[in-house]
């Protein structure tokens, strides 16, 4: 049986603003294996993002617990939570948020240089992530020159590059068209089958079937169906 890598108990998150409350997440509780293929559904505002941010460790609970390969987040420094989001957790967004500045090669360079792997072999392994999302010939180009689908490419090659224990991905198919959006799911498949956790955040029903597991989340709460 495989581990639970992440377990999140009870987790509560409200925003104030001014006078009002607003509750994020209620109370959400459940468990995720390693090497599973996860989505969590649910329309725009239910708490997916927050959700994620939880798991990825950008943000914290009012209540509840979050664990993380096996470490309670609470009870983690500033430092070890930087090496976490460095390390165990790869992330996609559906703005790819590419640095512009910088070549597609030195994008997907960043996550090891924070690791602090010398040049030399920054350059081999994000060319070797860059060859497996197919865009060795587009390395040297800036981000505004590809396409969507090579910019979400890119992302996931930047995701992947530490070899992290989970790739949390944020609606990662939002901007595309749909024969594009297959085709980066398919790429989540495939990473996958390497043994990585996957976890794909989608308001899209057709997305969030296309995981081997579906968790529901409306209005801050787990639906059970
Ligand atoms: N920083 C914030 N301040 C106030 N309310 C927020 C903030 N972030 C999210 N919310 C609210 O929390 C709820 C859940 O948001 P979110 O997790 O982004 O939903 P989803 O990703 O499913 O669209 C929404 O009602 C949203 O307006
Ligand atoms: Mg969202």
């Amino acid at each position: 049986m495989a581990a639970v890598i992440i377990e999140m108990q009870n987790v509560r998150r409200e925003y104030s603003v001014g006078d009002t409350k607003i509750y994020a997440l209620r109370d959400v509780s459940f468990q995720i294996k390693q090497g599973e293929f996860v989505s969590i559904m649910g329309p725009s505002g239910s708490g997916k993002s927050t959700c994620m941010n939880m798991i990825g460790c950008l943000d914290k609970p009012s209540s509840g617990t979050v664990k993380i390969d096996g470490k309670e987040t609470a009870l983690m420094n500033e430092n070890e939570l930087a090496v976490l989001r460095n390390k165990t957790v790869g992330f996609v967004f559906q703005q790819y948020f590419l640095l512009p500045s910088m070549s597609v090669l030195e994008n997907v360079m960043l996550p090891l240089r924070y690791a602090g792997i010398p040049r030399a072999q920054r350059m081999q392994t994000a060319t070797e992530a860059l060859k497996k999302v197919g865009l060795e010939n587009r390395m040297n180009h800036r981000p505004h020159e590809l396409s969507g689908g090579q910019k979400q490419r890119v992302a996931i090659a930047r995701a992947t590059v530490t070899c992290p224990k989970i790739i949390l991905a944020d609606e990662p198919t939002g901007a595309l068209d749909s024969e594009t959006g297959r085709s980066v799911m398919h790429m989540f498949r495939e990473i996958n089958e390497t043994g990585t956790t996957v976890v794909i955040v989608t308001h899209d029903p057709g997305i969030g079937k296309s995981a081997d597991r579906c968790i529901k989340i409306l209005d801050g709460l787990i639906q059970n169906d």
